[in-house]
C-alpha cells in the first residue's frame, strides 16, 4: 500500500484546479440503464470509485468507453442486460446501490446486494425500499441481497414522504419515477447540487422533473428515455476541501471552477474564522486575513446546512484556531476517526458520542497517522502541510477513491508532499 508523506512548509500560493463532483458522477452513471440510448458525461473525475462503477454497470450490461485520459464517459445499454448486482463489487462502494431504481424501472427486477456498513455508520437502506415499495415494488432480503420486483405493468407514480433527506435514496427513487406510470412527488427530498445535476442530466434525456433543489420533486412517467451528453457538476467538496490549504497554511489560492453557490454554508463559517473568499470569473480565491484564525461551532445538516464530507477537514483548520471549537456530526454515527490521528499530531480533541470539542493549539507537530476513510484522509494531510516537520499519511488508498492528482495538486500550491510505496 501507497503512503503520502507531507513537510510543513509554510504558505501555499496559486491556483487548483476542481474536478468533476465524484457523487454526482456515481449516480450520474447509473442512469444509462434506463435508456437503450447512450449517454455521454464530460467533466468526469478520474477516481477508483468512478472504476468500480464502471465494473458495475459493465457488468449489468452496459457498454462503455472512456476518452479525454477518462474525463469523458460514453455509456450504452441497448444489449442483453443483467438485473443482479453482485456482492463482490457493491462491498467497495455503497454508491452501488444506485442501481436499484434504475434496474426496477427499465427491467422490472433488481438484485442488489445490501451494501453492507463501512467506517462511517451502517448505511441502512430503508428509505430507498420504502419509497420503492410505495410504488409498487414487492422487495424482500435474502442472503444479504435485495430481490426487488416492479408490479406487470411497472412501477406506479406515489406520493413518498422521506423521514429524513437521504440523498442516494432521493436519487434512487428520481431515477426510478422517469419511466413510472404517472406522477412522483419526493417530499422532503435531499436538495443537494448533485441532485439537481442529476435531475438536469435526466431531463436531458426526456424525463418530465421539477423542484429539484427544493425539499419536493415531482417527477411525471415518461413511456422511454433518450440520449444525452452532461457535463458533471463541480465537486463542492473537492473545493471546499482545497479551499481549507491557505486557511491553513497561510497564502492565498484561487480555486478554478469554484463557484460560491455551491459551498455558501462551508463559506459563512470560513468568514466567521477569518478567511476571506471572493469569487473571481476564474473560480474562488482564498486567503487567511491576518493573525490567527478563530474557534467556531459547526453542525453538520443535509444541504443547504454545513456538508458532513467537509467536517474533517475543517477540523483539521479548528486545530490551530484560537480558542475553543464544537463540532456536532449529525448526518454519520462514527465520522470523526481522524480526531485520534490529529491528537498524535499534537491536537487536543474531546469526542464524546456525536460531539467533538477541539481546543486550539498553537502548532500541530508531524507524526505517521493512519486514514480510515476518505474524508478523514485528506484533513491529515491539510493537517500536515501546516504542522512542524514530516507526516507520513499510510492506508491512502482511501484518498484515491475521491480526490484525483491529489499530490500534483497540492504541490502546484508550494506544498511539500510525495507519494511512496509502503516501506
Ligand atoms: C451520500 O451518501 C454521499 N455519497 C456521501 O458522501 C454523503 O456523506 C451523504 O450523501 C450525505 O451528504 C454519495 O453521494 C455517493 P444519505 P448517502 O442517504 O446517499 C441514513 C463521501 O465522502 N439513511 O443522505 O449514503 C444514513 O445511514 C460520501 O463522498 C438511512 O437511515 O447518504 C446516514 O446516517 C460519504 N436510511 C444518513 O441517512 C436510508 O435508507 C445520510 O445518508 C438512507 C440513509
Amino acid at each position: 500500500m501507497d503512503q503520502i508523506i507531507v513537510t510543513g512548509n509554510g504558505a501555499v500560493n496559486g491556483q487548483i484546479p476542481i474536478a468533476g463532483a465524484k457523487n454526482a458522477c456515481l449516480t450520474l452513471m447509473p442512469a444509462c440503464l434506463l435508456s437503450e440510448e447512450p449517454l455521454t458525461l464530460t467533466n468526469a473525475p478520474r477516481l477508483s470509485d468512478i472504476k468500480t462503477m464502471t465494473e458495475l454497470l459493465e457488468s449489468l450490461g452496459a457498454e462503455i468507453s472512456t476518452l479525454s485520459d477518462g474525463q469523458v464517459i460514453a455509456m450504452s445499454c441497448h444489449g442483453e442486460m443483467n438485473h443482479v448486482a453482485d456482492y463482490e463489487i457493491v462491498r467497495k462502494m455503497r454508491a452501488s446501490n444506485l442501481v436499484l431504481g434504475p434496474l426496477l424501472a427499465r427491467l422490472g427486477e433488481a438484485v442488489v446486494s445490501l451494501p453492507g456498513g463501512c467506517a462511517i455508520g451502517a448505511r441502512p437502506m430503508d428509505i430507498h425500499t420504502d419509497g420503492l415499495e410505495l410504488m409498487g415494488a414487492t422487495i424482500e432480503l435474502k442472503d444479504g441481497y435485495l430481490h426487488a420486483k416492479a408490479p406487470t405493468g411497472g412501477l406506479k407514480g406515489a406520493v413518498i414522504d422521506f423521514p429524513f433527506a437521504s440523498v442516494g435514496a432521493t436519487e434512487n427513487i428520481m431515477m426510478a419515477a422517469t419511466l413510472a406510470k404517472g406522477t412522483t412527488v419526493i417530499n422532503n427530498a435531499a436538495r443537494e447540487p448533485e441532485i439537481v445535476d442529476l435531475a438536469d442530466c435526466l431531463r436531458r434525456m426526456g424525463a418530465q422533473i421539477s423542484g429539484d433543489g427544493t425539499s419536493s420533486i415531482t417527477i411525471e412517467g415518461v413511456d422511454r428515455l433518450g440520449a444525452a451528453t452532461h457535463p458533471v457538476v463541480t465537486d463542492r467538496i473537492e473545493l471546499g476541501t482545497y479551499m481549507l490549504a491557505p486557511a491553513i497554511c497561510g497564502g492565498e489560492v484561487e480555486c478554478l471552477g469554484g463557484r460560491l453557490s455551491l459551498v455558501e454554508s462551508f463559506v459563512e463559517k470560513l468568514n466567521m474564522a477569518g478567511v476571506d473568499v471572493t469569487e473571481t470569473d476564474k473560480g474562488l480565491k482564498v486567503a487567511r486575513k491576518n493573525g490567527r484564525l478563530k474557534a467556531l461551532d459547526v453542525t453538520t445538516e443535509p444541504f443547504p446546512g454545513f456538508p458532513t464530507d467537509l467536517q474533517a477537514q475543517m477540523m483539521a483548520m479548528l486545530c490551530t484556531a484560537s480558542g475553543t471549537s464544537v463540532l456536532e456530526e449529525k448526518i454519520f454515527e462514527n465520522r470523526f476517526m481522524h480526531a485520534p490521528e490529529l491528537v498524535r499530531m499534537g491536537a487536543s480533541i474531546e469526542v464524546h458520542g456525536g460531539t467533538a470539542t477541539v481546543h486550539g493549539v498553537d502548532k500541530l507537530k508531524g507524526a505517521p497517522v493512519m486514514a480510515t476513510d476518505l474524508r478523514a484522509s485528506v484533513s491529515l494531510i491539510l493537517a500536515g502541510m501546516a504542522a512542524e516537520g514530516e507526516t507520513v499519511v499510510r492506508r491512502v488508498y482511501h484518498l484515491d477513491r475521491g480526490y484525483e492528482k491529489v499530490v500534483s495538486k497540492l504541490s502546484g500550491i508550494g506544498a511539500k508532499i510525495e507519494r511512496v510505496k509502503e516501506t
